[in-house]
């Protein structure tokens, strides 16, 4: 969507450096979002890929590798990056490698004016010899870079990293990524709300009782396992996804509506996240059969599942739970944020409710409104009713995916979608005592279920919204 920006321009030639260009992100998720991005013609006239990594392999094998994945990955032409790719071995901060000549050589091709993009798809513990990499090579002036989550695994190493990166780039060059919050349903919740002041409205604790942000999935983990026991699902959603999602929601009105003050909106009321209650407030699982996997260690104490009730200690939404729950080999895969209305204990000697407003952050995005209404007939009866608006079905929509649809934002230079050191500092402090001495054990849950039943009790009698019935 657009957000009015500081520069609007793609005129300028693009080279995109693509580290970790060999690997899973790049070939599942960042060589289809540049080719998204080709065939919606919204590439500049000249732009190259310039793919690194540590193996030596040659621009024809990385032609090939980016056409498989298109392949498999992609939503149609798999040769639509033949003729813009290049690739070069990558730094150290010692050895130029190929890449720092590799790099001369491609903007020199491209044009004075080539706005340069350093894509970081590469493990958390590859950022900062990256980060120093740019700076050793002296490569760091005018370039964009993009940091994949999580930026930190904690609140000590992200303070290390932020200093790190602050001594290198300026914060207008650094784009930290969490796709969340390019997805179409996620810009939405700040465009229903503050475009309409029916739902504007009730953005409280008056009218809402609950928020839920609900993410099972039924995908495993086995073709990542080793990375993911070394992660588990708290560190590589909650912290990240959830925590942003909460924001978009929790969020109090910017003071302007561009991108700089959108952003700051939403990672300020961070700051009012209450650090979790690991006893209290959070429920960890692990599905069973996970230590059986390979690569999984035989006693590990990883969780698969998260459940957390966070509290946001502001006027706005004081008492009211924000209901967190993401699992891997759950019964369902889905993505939905939903408001749950306060709504009157009965209406004409009947149960009325529940009201609610949901968004699907999957795929495309949808926005479900439910109301009570009248049954249609003689009687005065109650019912609920939903309304349903999937947003591919909103007039001239193109929708990007969430990945295309930041990394045009990169190339455009707004920054209103991406995470900024004051939120993700306040979110690591939230999250701080889930790594400490009472963070919960995991409990075991049965795979293609919904989580180990403990996590019921965190959203009190009226249950989760998704879940065997929904
Ligand atoms: C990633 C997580 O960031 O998000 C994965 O590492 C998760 O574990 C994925 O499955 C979900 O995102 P999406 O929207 O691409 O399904």
């Amino acid at each position: 969507m657009p957000h009015p920006h500081p520069d609007t321009s793609t005129d300028h030639p693009v080279l995109l450096v693509l580290h970790g260009a060999r690997g899973d992100l790049s070939r599942r998720l960042v060589l289809p979002a540049i080719a998204d991005l080709a065939s919606a013609g919204l590439l500049p006239e000249r732009w190259l890929v310039l793919g690194t990594g540590r193996r030596s392999i040659t621009d024809d094998e990385f032609a090939e590798l980016a056409r498989d994945a298109l392949d498999e990955f992609g939503n149609g032409d798999s040769t639509r990056l033949d003729g813009h790719l290049r690739y070069a071995t990558t730094f150290t901060e010692d050895e130029p490698g190929e890449l720092v000549q590799a790099i001369a050589a491609t903007a020199e091709e491209l044009g004075a004016d080539t706005t340069v993009v350093h894509y970081l798809a590469v493990p958390p513990s590859a950022f900062a010899p990256t980060t120093r990499g740019l700076r050793a090579h002296g490569l760091t002036e005018g370039i964009r870079v993009v940091y994949e989550k999580p930026y930190g695994t904690s609140a000590e190493s992200f303070e290390e990293l932020d200093t790190l990166v602050h001594e290198v780039l300026d914060e207008q060059q650094v784009f930290r990524i969490d796709h969340f919050l390019g997805k179409e349903a996620t810009q939405n919740l700040h465009v229903l709300r503050f475009g309409n002041q029916l739902f504007g409205g009730v953005w409280n604790r008056e009218h809402v009782a609950q928020v839920h942000i609900d993410l099972p999935e039924t995908l495993d983990v086995a073709d990542r396992a080793e990375f993911y026991d070394a992660t588990g699902a708290a560190l590589d959603m909650l912290v990240t996804h959830l925590f942003q999602v909460a924001a978009e929601v929790a969020m109090e009105p910017p003071s302007r509506f561009d991108a700089e003050h959108l952003a700051a909106a939403r990672e300020r009321v961070i700051g009012c996240f209450r650090p979790l209650d690991p006893q209290q407030d959070v429920v960890l699982g692990q599905f069973r059969g996970y230590r059986e996997l390979d690569g999984v260690a035989d006693d590990s104490r990883t969780d698969t599942f998260v459940a957390a009730r966070l509290w946001v200690d502001n006027d706005r939404w004081r008492g009211v739970p924000f209901l967190l729950r993401t699992g891997k080999r759950m019964a369902r895969s889905a993505q939905q944020v939903t408001l749950v209305l306060r709504t009157p204990h009965e209406l004409f000697g009947e149960p009325a409710g529940p009201g609610r407003i949901a968004l699907s952050l999957a795929g495309d995005g949808a926005i479900d409104i439910t109301t009570t209404v009248k049954q249609p007939g003689p009687d005065l009866r109650l019912a609920t009713g939903t309304a349903s608006l999937a947003l591919q079905q909103v007039d001239g929509g193109e929708p990007l995916s969430a990945y295309g649809s930041l990394l045009h934002d990169v190339l455009v230079g707004d920054r209103s979608l991406f995470t900024t050191p004051e939120g993700l500092r306040a979110a690591w402090r939230t999250f701080a005592p889930l790594q400490g001495p009472t963070r919960p054990e995991p409990v075991e849950y049965e795979p293609d279920g919904w989580g180990p039943g403990q996590a019921d009790r965190l959203a009190g009698p009226d249950g989760w919204v998704l879940g065997p019935e929904s």
